[in-house]
């Protein structure tokens, strides 16, 4: 039907007759010449309808709206001078028309494209949203990545193999979702969270390589970057430690970045201990954007009367932190009050603060309500651990570890913004040496901290059952700008090991049957060591298109309640559908809950 794509029209086809369709993008009446701006995927075309060429087909186009959808032909021509126009690639030139054919006419769009329009609205016509030129360009960004991904996998040898959805749990932390089964009524299928046990079975059977671009679900709280289904890129191999697995993986990363965005990232990726990475940011994914860091001063404060300090300082599962923000004694009542409250949502009681107007002036250069209950040693000690300086403002959280870092690491993040300290550039990095379990707060319990297959980097089962706290795992999450864009770790494959770490995850022998009979039966015949992978693939096509959330970089993405307003999923369905499953609704859709 056409011979070009519009955005492919440039001066090396004057003269030549073409052909084009696309989408109206804009149409102006100028003095009886109706310019046309028409858009396919490559870009936009200036079409130009002229009333003494062809007035029966000018008449048509007077007619014509936004987001018809047209075709034309006609004889490419330099544009008059004066009506260049350079930031256009077909700017240059236009096409007159000589013959138009009307194929699909349109109502009156929702939105336009330069508007912002509510992302309910964009996900309701999520097909008018995605003809815009950026969300056209996350997908082709998208496309580029997973294309230079598998290429990367295939030249090392890596063996895509799918593997089931309809399947049985896989523990990654979040709530599954169920599918009824007709065939056996009552039970359920669980969509996979992942794929990881198939994956290490594959290992089992020898595959040696493995890949996959994979959809996984999570019945999670959702976030900017959260969705109730998203993408992985799933990988597993066999016979390679963390250190080989990791330098292969940033090997990948480092030829995506270089292959698709001409970006060369660090070669090798600073690697961070948990433990550091928490104490100098108080995240496991630190933004190294951000130069800012906390400090610990629990040992400064230990003795003071301020029970606000002191109390933390003498709990071991407390932290005194303290935060110096250079610059920041600018700061008004008023904006401090804000960052009180901010950090507040992360639970913090308060948050203390000392500004520092004359660092060579002692106590008299500070201000402060919290200066009163503070020794000499105390303050001096403070100033010379933050190396605070004049103008400076040094905020401090005081709780228990796990309250100081949430509030203090989120406000490290927001001060930098505010201030407009997060450098520009691409900062991957590796956080390892994760404790293998944590208490689960309420029940006390031991939880996984990767999942229950990750290997320990102890060899002796014995030797983890006595000090599970202070246990170390092999696993590895890969960092940039902030967000955690993969985690993997070495399996453990040999029963009695994979046994020991059920039973202290309180996954009695009966349990681990029943769930994972068939992992522990495999690990009888001939398990390779084995590790592996997963990039959470919309998260890094975020990053890399500087996407503000996941959701613009998926076609069809669900919003922050997990639905999908396109096509009003999840839906009812009808008595017959629910009696062949075996399945009576205790509270009919829409009622109270
Ligand atoms: P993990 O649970 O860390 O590991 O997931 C791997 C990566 O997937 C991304 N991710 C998500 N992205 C969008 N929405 C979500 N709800 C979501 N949840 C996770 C993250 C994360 O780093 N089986 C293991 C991997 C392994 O051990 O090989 C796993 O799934 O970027
Ligand atoms: P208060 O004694 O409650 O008036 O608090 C004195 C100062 O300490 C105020 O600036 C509070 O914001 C701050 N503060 C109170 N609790 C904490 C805490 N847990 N961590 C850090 N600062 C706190």
């Amino acid at each position: 039907m056409r011979s070009h794509y519009c955005g492919e029209i440039d001066r090396s086809l004057i003269d030549k007759t073409i052909s084009v369709a696309g989408w109206i993008h804009r149409r102006r009446d100028h003095g009886g010449v109706i310019f046309v701006d028409l858009r396919d995927r490559e870009g936009i075309l200036q079409v130009v309808f002229d009333p003494s060429d062809d007035p029966e087909m000018f008449a048509v186009a007077e007619g014509l709206r936004s987001e018809f959808v047209i075709r034309v032909s006609g004889r490419v021509r330099h544009r008059p001078d004066g009506t260049v126009n350079p930031n256009m690639p077909t700017g240059e030139v236009e096409l007159l028309a000589a013959e138009l054919e009307v194929m699909s006419p349109s109502e009156t769009p929702p939105f336009h494209h330069d508007e912002h329009a509510s992302e309910e609205l964009r996900l309701r016509y999520r097909y008018l949203d995605l003809r815009r030129e950026q969300m056209l360009g996350n997908l082709r960004l998208r496309h580029e990545v997973t294309r230079a991904l598998r290429r990367f996998l295939d030249e090392e040898g890596f063996l895509d193999v799918e593997t089931p959805m309809l399947t049985r749990s896989t523990p990654e932390g979040a709530r599954d979702y169920l599918v009824p089964s007709r065939t056996f009524p009552g039970r359920f299928f669980s969509l996979p969270q992942s794929p990881q046990l198939f994956k290490q079975l594959l290992m089992i059977s020898g595959l040696d390589r493995y890949y996959q671009i994979v959809r996984c679900f999570r019945d999670e709280d959702l976030r900017a970057d959260r969705q109730p289904e998203f993408t992985q890129l799933d990988i597993e191999t066999s016979f390679m430690d963390e250190g080989e697995i990791t330098a292969l993986m940033e090997r990948m990363i480092r030829e995506i970045f270089r292959e698709v965005m001409e970006v060369e990232l660090p070669d090798p990726f600073p690697r961070l201990s948990y433990a550091e990475s928490m104490d100098r940011f108080g995240t496991d994914r630190p933004d190294l954007r951000n130069s800012l860091e906390l400090q610990e001063v629990a040992d400064l404060v230990a003795d003071v009367e301020f029970k606000v300090f002191a109390g933390p300082a003498a709990d071991p599962a407390g932290r005194v932190a303290a935060l110096r923000v250079p610059g920041g004694s600018s700061l008004s009542r008023k904006e401090i009050d804000g960052y009180t409250e901010f950090v507040g949502r992360y639970g913090a009681r308060g948050l203390a603060y000392i500004k520092v107007n004359d660092a060579a002036a002692g106590r008299e250069g500070l201000q402060s309500p919290i200066l009163k209950f503070l020794t000499d040693d105390a303050v001096a000690g403070i100033m010379s651990r933050t190396a605070a300086e004049s103008g400076d403002l040094v905020f401090f959280g005081a709780d228990k570890a796990r309250v100081v870092n949430d509030a203090l690491g989120a406000l490290r993040d927001k001060v930098a913004s505010d201030f407009g300290m997060i450098e520009e550039s691409w900062r991957p990095a590796w956080i390892v040496d994760f404790p293998m379990f944590e208490r689960d707060e309420d029940t006390g319990r031991w939880i996984a901290l990767h999942h229950p297959f990750t290997a320990p980097s102890v060899n002796d089962a014995d030797a983890l059952r006595e000090d599970p706290g202070t246990a170390i795992s092999r696993a590895y999450d890969m960092v940039l700008n902030g967000s955690e864009i993969g985690g993997g770790s070495i399996r453990i494959h040999t029963r009695d090991m994979q046994n020991a770490v059920f039973r202290l995850l309180d996954i009695d022998e009966q349990e681990a049957e029943e769930k994972f009979g068939f992992l522990l039966d495999a690990l009888r015949y001939g398990a390779p060591p084995h590790g592996g992978i997963a990039f959470g693939l919309d998260r890094l096509v975020m990053l890399m298109a500087g996407a503000e959330s996941i959701r613009d970089v998926i076609a069809f993405p669900k919003t922050q309640t997990a639905s999908c307003p396109l096509t009003n999923a999840p839906g009812d369905v009808d008595e017959q559908q629910l009696r062949e499953v075996g399945i009576r609704l205790r509270r009919k859709p829409g009622a109270e809950t």
